[in-house]
């Protein structure tokens, strides 16, 4: 019976359930990471975005950022990071995507203090089903890292040599078997052209781009599709026909 309980004890059951008011509230809040773990997020996405202004202002290259970029990924904890992007919800999303090739899904982070509230890098994921791919093109004028979230997927890339009126002649640098916590990166001067096929019933891959890093540069920021079953020319090389998206899809869609 309360009436019979000692102040001191009821004064522990109280806050006691004031504690568990507070997590319920917490939860409702949306706000459902450990605090243990947020510091860590915190850190991680601001280390991401100083990197994305230091390349854009110069102070490194872009091989640099490709390097420092993936080392970061490569240390992310996933089970925080699904935590982080609200996984489930997307996890819903790729399922209800019909279309050829992969479903481009946004990845907010949550605003809470600590996290720059603008980002200088882009953000989102791709989901995909078996036998679906991120089809084969390069960019200009952008970097990009990729983290693969979920599933197993053929990742290729190729240096762009290049630039011809119809063609890339483009070099494969690339060709792996990637899982969760893979990372891989592209910019104007390393690995420019990326295709990831999904080996598995699904797969997700988060991944950041900056544009703007090759001041300059004349080219639209952009896809550039093409297709790697070109002709085969010396030293391993491939003359790849530039196509329009719509044949991309078709072809490895
Ligand atoms: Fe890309």
């Amino acid at each position: 019976m309360e009436s019979k309980l000692g102040r001191r004890e009821f004064t522990q059951r109280a806050l006691g359930s004031l504690l568990t008011f507070a997590l319920i509230d917490t939860v409702r809040a949306g706000d459902v990471f450990a605090s243990a773990i947020r510091p860590l997020m915190r850190h991680w996405i601001a280390d991401l975005d100083a990197l994305g202004r230091e390349v854009k202002d110069r102070k490194i290259k872009q091989v640099e950022w490709q390097a420092k970029v993936e080392e970061l990924f490569s240390k992310v904890d996933l089970a925080d990071f699904l935590k982080l992007i609200d996984f489930e919800t997307i996890v819903k999303k790729g399922e209800a995507y019909k279309g050829l090739g992969a479903a481009s899904l946004s990845a907010n982070f949550p605003q809470v203090e600590g996290i720059p509230t603008k980002l200088i890098f882009g953000r989102q994921i791709f989901a995909l089903k078996k036998g679906r791919s991120v089809v084969p093109h390069g960019h200009n004028n952008m970097a990009t890292c990729f983290l693969i979230l979920k599933g197993q997927l053929q990742g290729r890339h190729y240096d762009r040599l290049e630039d011809q009126k119809e063609h890339l002649i483009i070099s494969p640098t690339i060709d792996k078997e990637f899982g969760p916590g893979g990372t891989s990166s592209i910019s104007d001067v390393k690995d420019n052209i990326h295709w990831f096929k999904a080996l598995s019933d699904s797969a997700f891959i988060f991944n950041i781009h900056l544009i703007g890093v090759s001041p300059g540069l004349k080219a639209p920021t952009g896809r550039v599709y093409v297709d790697p079953a070109g002709e085969k020319l010396e030293g391993g090389k491939i003359r790849a026909r530039l196509i329009e998206h719509d044949e991309a899809d078709k072809l490895y869609g």
